[in-house]
């Protein structure tokens, strides 16, 4: 008996990005179901003003390690919680975790938070994943490959004009209140509106999703946005080079929006 050629070609693999976005899709779920079963008797410290920690933080990040150390051996891993910058190269491959993000929201019951897992291929973002167990949305994005929610293709918004736009200004205490009030004051301003709702990440997937035309924020870190910023990008929006700038080690800047009001409000937001 004799062979094809295609008899005896191996069966195609599924390439590494995809292997890791089927991995980060299933395992942001298992980490909501994790966080809403910590909720009942949430027990919270303090890491700063304005800045909590909850239990559901540390077992959820603990997951991502153990899950991400069985599939992946030797991955490396950047979380909000139990760190890991040290060992990644800023130009390297990683993954990078918000076990929540809006944590604030989350110890105070507020249905705004989620679960945050990207993985950078040379320091950038190739595979991002958010769940939000409240409203049972699961976001996802690999490059080239568009942005997602539970099937649908995203989309940005096609807004050009600040005049009319909304955007949200996301806010910690790692800027000054004047510096604030001043980015605050320039939207105003202009005449578009503005919102802070506690989840950086969450916010970019409504950039994403063509929910509102814009996130930015002063300072941020790479484990709010990582996932989120990718998104954006996949869903034809543009996002500023964040993981290009150091974002990986000491987070910074962060503007996404629509493309057409990328220019206004990326001037907007560094007009000194
Ligand atoms: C915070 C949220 C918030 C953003 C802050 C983040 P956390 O993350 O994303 O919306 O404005 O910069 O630190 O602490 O809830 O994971």
């Amino acid at each position: 008996m004799t062979h094809s050629t295609a008899d005896r070609m191996p069966a195609p693999q599924p390439s590494a990005l995809a292997t890791r976005l089927d991995f980060a899709q299933a395992l942001a779920r298992r980490c909501g179901e994790l966080a809403l079963r910590e909720a009942a008797g949430l027990q919270i410290s303090s890491k700063g003003v304005h800045d909590v920690l909850t239990q559901a933080d540390l077992a959820v990040e603990r997951l991502i390690r153990q899950e991400v150390a069985q599939a992946f051996p030797g991955d490396r891993v950047i979380g909000e919680e139990m760190g890991g910058q040290e060992a990644v190269e800023a130009d390297g491959d990683c993954w990078l975790v918000d076990p929540i993000d809006g944590t604030a929201n989350y110890a105070t019951d507020i249905p705004r938070w989620c679960i945050s897992i990207a993985w950078l291929q040379a320091g950038q973002p190739a595979v991002g994943v958010l769940f939000d167990p409240v409203l049972n949305r699961l976001y996802s994005a690999a490059a080239g490959s568009g942005a997602w929610q539970d099937g649908r293709r995203l989309t940005a918004r096609t807004t050009d004009r600040l005049a009319g736009a909304t955007v949200e200004l996301g806010w910690s205490t790692r800027r000054t209140a004047q510096q604030y009030l001043g980015r605050a004051a320039a939207l105003l301003t202009a005449g578009a509106a503005f919102t802070r709702r506690g989840s950086g990440a969450l916010g970019l997937a409504d950039v994403a999703a063509g929910r509102c035309d814009g996130y930015a924020e002063l300072h941020i870190n790479g484990w709010d946005c990582a996932a989120g910023v990718l998104l954006v990008s996949e869903a034809g929006g543009r996002v500023n080079p964040f993981f290009t700038n150091q974002g990986i080690h000491s987070g910074g800047l962060l503007v996404a929006s629509t493309a057409g009001l990328y220019d206004a409000l990326l001037a907007l937001m560094t007009d000194q």
